[in-house]
Order: structure tokens, then C-alpha cells, then sequence
């Protein structure tokens, strides 16, 4: 059973596999199930009963930032298959915590599940509808897939690190918090600069159990003094698949 209080890191590291039968498996596959079967994150979400290894990462993020407490509501951006929603749960002591995504996602005790765009208005009714107050922590774990393209792959995520602030400023409370996957290079100025306008303290930070060669690094807020715009970077919504 998932839940807090638990290490910030995978239990233990057993003896590296290899993969012996790659058989008519292409390179990259062989290499992608060498690398989950050596992956102690992957190893310690299977025994700590996260969905996702990924949970580490908001662990770890909780640990260094004191994002998540008792009482406090949690709004999950791109929570499937749910890791960060779990730890969240587990934290927030009963209070609500909203679970959105695209993807249809199995149910978590404590989670409430809107499955939706969280750039869409109805998506956004729903999430307000289940906070049913201002929210302690936003954060935002979202991520469109590859295109393999460097440059779209880019403007997507720092859309979507966007879009989850313009979600983000009219649900937090005073003091809250807010986190964003953004890519390696940081938050782009639009969105870095209504942050520190926003928050009293505004970081960049790679958890631990982030892939060190992912591009992937995390922007955390803390302090929310209220009043927040969203970014005005003028680009618009998350470019469209070449
Ligand atoms: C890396 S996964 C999140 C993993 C999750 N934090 C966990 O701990 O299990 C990224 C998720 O973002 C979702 N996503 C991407 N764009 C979205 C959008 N516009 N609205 C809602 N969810 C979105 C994807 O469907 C995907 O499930």
C-alpha cells in the first residue's frame, strides 16, 4: 500500500539484469526494458505500491520544499497513471485532492478524478467544483508525447507548464504552492517572470529519481501572495502534432 512517510527513495538496489532474449525486439526496446528492469525506482514503486516510479519525484520534491501537508487541497495536473495523486492523498489527511487528466485513470481513495483538458473551461468548472476551496499546492506533472522533433517537443512542454499556471493562479491560496515539469534551460521569461511576480520564492530543481539524461527539471514556487496573471508569452495553446 502506497503512502507517506515512506523513504524518498527506492528500497534497494538488487543485482543489474540483463536482457539476454532480445529476439526480434528492436535495439531501443531492449535497451528501454534494461533500463526499467535496472531502475531501483521502478523496483521501489512495484514494492511501495505506487503506479507510477515517478511518485518518487514529488517525494523528493516534498522533502526539499514542504509542499504537501495535512489539511491542504492538491490539485494533480497530468496525474495518470496517478504516483504524484497517491502521495498526495496520502499527505493531505483527508482534505480534497483533484486528479486531472486526459486519460482515464483507475480510482485512489481520497482522489477526486476529472478526466479532461486542463486547458479547457470544463475541465477547469469541474476542478473548482471538487476543490470546493482555494488549494494549497498546484502542480503539474503534464507532458505531451514526443514527436522525437527537439524544437516542438519543447514549445509543447512549456506550453503546458503555461497552461498549468493560467489553471494554477485563481485556485491557490495565500502561501501556496506551485510546481511545473519544464524542460532542462528552465521556465521560459513569460512564464518565469509572472511567477516571481506572483511567489515569494521561485526555483528550478531535478529530483533525484528524475532520469539524469532527461531533459525534464521541475519550476517550484512557494509563497503565493495572490494575485497572480498567467504567463504572457503570446504563444498560444500546445502546438498541434507535426
Ligand atoms: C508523465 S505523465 C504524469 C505521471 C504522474 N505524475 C504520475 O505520478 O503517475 C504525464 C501526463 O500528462 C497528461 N497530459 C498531457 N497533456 C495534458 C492536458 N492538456 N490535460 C490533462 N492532462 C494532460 C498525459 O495524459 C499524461 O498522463
Amino acid at each position: 500500500m502506497a503512502g507517506r512517510g515512506g523513504s524518498d527513495g527506492p528500497p534497494g538496489r538488487g543485482l543489474k539484469q540483463r536482457v539476454r532474449t532480445a529476439g526480434r525486439r528492436k535495439p531501443s526496446s531492449t535497451r528501454w526494458l534494461a533500463r526499467q528492469l535496472n531502475d531501483p525506482y521502478v523496483a521501489g514503486a512495484r514494492a511501495e505500491g505506487y503506479r507510477s516510479r515517478a511518485a518518487y519525484k514529488l517525494i523528493q520534491l516534498d522533502r526539499r520544499f514542504g509542499l504537501l501537508g495535512k489539511g491542504g487541497r492538491v490539485v494533480d495536473l497530468g496525474a495518470a497513471p496517478g504516483g504524484w495523486s497517491q502521495v498526495a492523498a496520502a499527505a493531505a489527511g483527508g482534505a480534497p485532492v483533484v486528479a486531472v487528466d486526459l486519460l482515464d485513470m483507475d480510482p485512489i481513495d481520497g482522489v477526486e478524478i476529472v478526466r479532461g483538458d486542463a486547458a479547457e473551461a470544463g475541465t477547469q468548472r469541474a476542478v473548482r467544483r471538487a476543490l470546493a476551496g482555494k488549494a494549497a499546492l498546484v502542480m503539474s506533472d503534464m507532458a505531451a508525447p514526443a514527436t522525437g522533433h527537439r524544437a516542438v517537443d519543447h514549445l509543447r512542454t512549456m506550453a503546458l507548464a503555461e497552461e498549468a499556471y493560467a489553471v494554477a493562479a485563481p485556485l491557490l491560496e495565500p502561501g501556496g504552492a506551485f510546481v511545473a515539469k519544464v524542460l532542462r534551460g528552465g521556465a521560459d521569461d513569460g512564464l518565469l517572470n509572472a511567477l516571481k511576480a506572483a511567489f515569494a520564492r521561485v526555483v528550478h530543481a531535478k529530483p533525484d529519481a528524475s532520469r539524469r539524461d532527461s531533459r525534464e527539471i521541475y519550476v517550484v514556487a512557494t509563497g503565493f501572495r495572490g494575485g497572480g496573471r498567467a504567463a504572457a508569452s503570446g504563444r498560444g495553446p500546445t502546438p498541434p502534432l507535426p
